[in-house]
């Protein structure tokens, strides 16, 4: 088959590395990048240390608002489509690079495998809760990585073309750790020792760009008592500047403030961190898989299995319930986590298999999936 892989943002070549080796064994993968991210820390390093294919398409989209980002994206990816003509489409996760290689690909009666499908958090509010409802419900293969995604999925209707594969983040850790810890020296550059400094990522719309939510990071960050590492994403480092609140904290002593780092020193942060404090999707998944503590930067989670036992917690940017949990923590200690789904190992294996045996059907053309959207959409 001839596939190509829709990919944009930071988390989506992390989830493109582990799926794209699996493919390539049997199919021709065509890489196409939007553009969504475009520094060399949100992007470029991924390929070059996760051995991902060059993209074969880069967009150079860029940032803009959602309308505009997302206009322009469908319609760079329908020619590339038109172009290509490829037998499926591949999107990752919940960007406006997701909904827009989704959007494109069904026009042109193109099927569409959704990769992370059914993560829910009920607010829509949020960009990306929306990205993943349109993009779930024209899609043909719906890749799911837990049970919970598959219920939510079927409270929308979407039964057919479902498949519980397991989460390809998993594997990606599971892949990249061991290089990670012998070939990251962000340990040593940074001055740290395991155990005795706090990780904090920021990077949702909902925290950075009301002032007075950043107001509330500021003092959190200002309060934790010990060494802080904070790879500031360019959203919040813009904001915490266009909000006059950047002087503050570099004025911190605690406080490490650092452009976004590598995967491999990313899962060495994780993994000897104390505490990770994030609104990251991903970040929360990788501090449950290395059993570092996590304190939830936001009202709600979509993974809701890394509440089960006490690694995450939901806390908003609330310090007094942040300074309860910690100190709730040191008490009880982390509990067992056995059994838990999240920890599935061969997402990416699974969804090749799927994906290959699929081949006569998403060749069969689309009016059949089309009525199944059909009635999915009336359900709905
Ligand atoms: C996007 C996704 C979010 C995902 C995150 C991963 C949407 C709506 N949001 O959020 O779901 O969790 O990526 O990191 O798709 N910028 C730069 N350099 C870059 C990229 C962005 O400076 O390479 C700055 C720009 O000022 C831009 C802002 O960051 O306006 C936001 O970027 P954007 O891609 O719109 O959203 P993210 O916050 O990165
Ligand atoms: N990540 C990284 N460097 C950083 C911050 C995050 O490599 O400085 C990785 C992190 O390990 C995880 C992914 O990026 O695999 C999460 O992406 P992000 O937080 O941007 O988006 P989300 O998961 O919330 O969509």
């Amino acid at each position: 088959m001839k596939i190509i892989s829709v990919v944009g943002a930071r988390p989506q070549f992390i989830k493109l590395s582990a799926l794209s080796q699996e493919l390539r064994r049997k199919h021709k993968e065509i890489v196409l990048h939007t553009g969504q991210h475009y520094d060399y820390e949100l992007s470029r390093v991924f390929f070059s240390e996760l051995s991902i294919p060059r993209p074969h398409y880069n967009l150079g989209i860029g940032s803009a608002e959602h309308g505009e980002q997302t206009g322009r994206m469908l319609k760079g990816i329908e020619e590339v489509l038109l172009f290509e003509r490829p037998d499926l489409v591949i999107v990752y996760g919940d960007t406006n690079s997701t909904l827009a290689g989704a959007l494109a690909a069904v026009k042109q009666n193109i099927p569409v495998a959704h990769v992370e499908a059914g993560l829910r958090s009920f607010v829509r509010t949020m960009p990306e809760e929306i990205n993943r409802v349109l993009t779930d419900h024209v899609s043909s293969l719906l890749f799911c990585p837990t049970p919970t995604s598959v219920k939510n999925l079927k409270k929308e209707g979407i039964t057919q073309g479902v498949y519980l594969v397991g989460d390809v983040m998993y594997d990606s850790l599971k892949e990249n750790l061991s290089v990670a810890e012998k070939k990251s020296k962000i340990m040593r550059k940074l001055n740290l020792n395991p155990k005795d400094f706090y990780l904090v990522t920021v990077h949702r719309a909902e925290n950075t760009d009301k002032k007075d939510n950043l107001k509330k990071l500021c003092r959190i960050l200002v309060s934790l008592d010990r060494k802080t590492v904070f790879p500031v994403h360019p959203r919040t480092k813009n904001k915490l500047s266009e909000f006059k609140l950047l002087a503050r904290l570099l004025s911190l002593k605690h406080l490490l403030p650092i452009d976004p780092v590598s995967y491999l020193d990313m899962l060495v942060l994780e993994k000897n961190a104390g505490y990770i404090l994030t609104d990251s999707g991903g970040v929360q998944k990788e501090a449950f898989f290395l059993e570092t503590p996590c304190l939830t930067l936001r009202e709600e989670t979509e993974w809701v299995e890394t509440l089960k036992g006490n690694y995450n917690g939901v806390v908003g940017l609330s310090l007094e319930k942040i300074l309860a949990r910690m100190r709730r923590l040191e008490k009880s200690g982390l509990k067992s986590k056995r059994g838990n789904k999240l920890e599935m190992r061969g997402a990416a294996r699974r969804m090749a298999g799927v994906i290959s045996s699929a081949d006569g059907w998403l060749r069969g053309g689309v009016s059949e999936k089309t009525q199944s959207l059909d009635r999915r959409l009336r359900s709905w």
